[in-house]
């Protein structure tokens, strides 16, 4: 079962985007307000990229440029207007979903160089003050191989930009395609691990996530280094982050970001097809290395492990699923959770490539998602990966684990998680 195509590849090597989503064939009807604007033709208060205000969610660069999947910025402002500059490493015509406060996502496609206005006094909702006070700006990037580069933000002449206290609870996702959204209508922001993200409330987190790639350090699919060591890396390594920083990438400065409460893992899918040639004991090596050096990074952090939910067949006049690598995760989760590993934890260090023997003991901290069931065969889009309904079924299903695991409640109290999800019956008979 192939789960990216070369062609899905291949597209990256545009720097200009088309703007299109084509649903089941067709053309998206979308009507998104383009909203360029000439930021010498009005009167603002500008912040520069590194105001200590602007909050920078998921990976992003010593330039301001984002990294992997669903990466933004959030502050609060005061007055009724948000513009953003954009810098030259900027894709042309990216795709970013932004939000007022606790109202729905909006969209709109960003250009290189450019200033585009996302909150005017025309803003639906700008005149309401409450409950969120001030005003809160988010935004983020829909596709996980295009980026944005931010170079300022402007609010009103005499306005302010306001610093947004984190959230108390913080998961890292460290995913391929199928958690950044590769084929869904909004992509990242379509995929279930911004489901649990945003779905949990109360809860930040970061997505770093991208299509193709393996958790075995080598090639798959063109990108040349796999989740082992890529994850320790501030860029993804895709076409972009070769043309800015060759083979040496910024590594990623962990302080940067909350400490993961929560890691939630599922890598094995590019790894478990035989185009990319990984062995089962190359898998399971380079996945006991990258949860070892997770547990170096965040010794309090506790992991879940997704059994990979591979593709369906027809098998006569009924389905199955490929259950490929299953044995492999699962044997990875018993490692850990076994006398062995607990009484000798062993830490990775993805930037030296070394691996350290502690003398501390650990306790269990890596969990087990078993994931059969969740999807049936129409939940998986020609494209082999999961429809907006089977992401929204993973992602729930994902919810219910961590409540039932960790003892975490559900915040969400009402705010749009997946936008354009809203179908329903409206006639009571036919
Ligand atoms: C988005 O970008 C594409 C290509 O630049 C353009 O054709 C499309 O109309 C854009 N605008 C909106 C608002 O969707
Ligand atoms: C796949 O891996 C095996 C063992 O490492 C090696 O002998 C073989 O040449 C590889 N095949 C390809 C197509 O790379
Ligand atoms: C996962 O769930 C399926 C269905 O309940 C079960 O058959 C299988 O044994 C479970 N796998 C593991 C590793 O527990």
């Amino acid at each position: 079962m192939m789960w990216l195509s070369r062609l899905a590849y291949g597209l990256g090597l545009l720097s200009t985007v088309t703007g299109t989503i084509l649903q089941n064939g067709q053309v998206r009807e979308t009507n998104y307000p383009d909203t360029r604007i000439d930021l010498a033709a009005g009167s603002y208060t500008t912040f520069a990229n590194n105001a200590c205000a602007i909050s920078y969610l998921g990976r992003w660069d010593s330039k301001k440029v984002s990294w992997w999947a669903a990466p933004g910025i959030r502050f609060g402002f005061t007055g009724q207007t948000v513009a953003v500059t954009f810098g030259e490493h900027t894709i042309d015509g990216t795709l970013v979903g932004y939000r007022l406060s606790g109202l729905d996502w909006q969209f709109t496609n960003v250009t290189a160089g450019g200033t585009h206005l996302f909150i005017s006094p025309e803003t639906e909702g700008i005149d309401l003050t409450a409950p969120v006070s001030p005003n809160t700006f988010e935004m983020r990037v829909t596709n996980w191989g295009y980026g944005i580069q931010i170079d300022s933000v402007h609010v009103g002449e005499g306005d302010k930009i306001v610093k947004v206290a984190p959230q108390p609870r913080f998961v890292e996702f460290i995913g391929d395609s199928l958690s950044s959204g590769m084929y869904n209508s909004y992509e990242a922001l379509s995929g279930f691990a911004y489901g649990v993200g945003q779905g949990l409330g109360n809860t930040e987190y970061s997505i770093t996530a991208y299509p193709g790639i393996c958790v075995a350090d080598q090639d798959c699919w063109g990108n040349t280094r796999g989740q082992s060591h890529q994850w320790f890396y501030t860029t993804d390594n895709s076409w972009r982050s070769k043309e800015l920083y060759g083979d040496e990438p910024e590594a990623w400065d962990f302080e940067k970001q909350q400490k993961a409460d929560l890691v939630v893992i599922n890598l094995g899918t590019n790894d478990a097809n035989a185009a990319n040639n990984v062995s089962s004991a190359t898998y399971i090596e380079h996945y006991k290395r990258l949860i070892q050096g997770i547990h170096g990074v965040w010794p309090d952090a506790q992991v879940i492990v997704m059994q990979m939910w591979q593709g369906f067949y027809q098998d006569g006049n009924s389905y199955n699923q490929n259950t490929d690598f299953r044995n492999e995760v699962y044997s990875v989760y018993e490692y850990f959770n076994s006398e062995e590993y607990l009484n000798n934890p062993v830490i990775w260090d993805g930037i030296t490539e070394e691996a350290t023997e502690t003398n501390e003991k650990a306790k269990p901290f890596v969990h087990f998602f078993n994931t059969t069931g969740i999807l049936q065969h129409n939940d998986i889009a020609p494209q082999w990966h999961p429809t907006d309904v089977g992401q929204i079924k993973v992602a729930s299903h994902l919810i219910q684990f961590i409540t039932q695991k960790l003892g975490w409640h559900l915040y969400a109290t009402g705010p749009e998680v997946f936008a354009d999800t809203l179908y329903w019956n409206d006639q009571s008979g036919y």
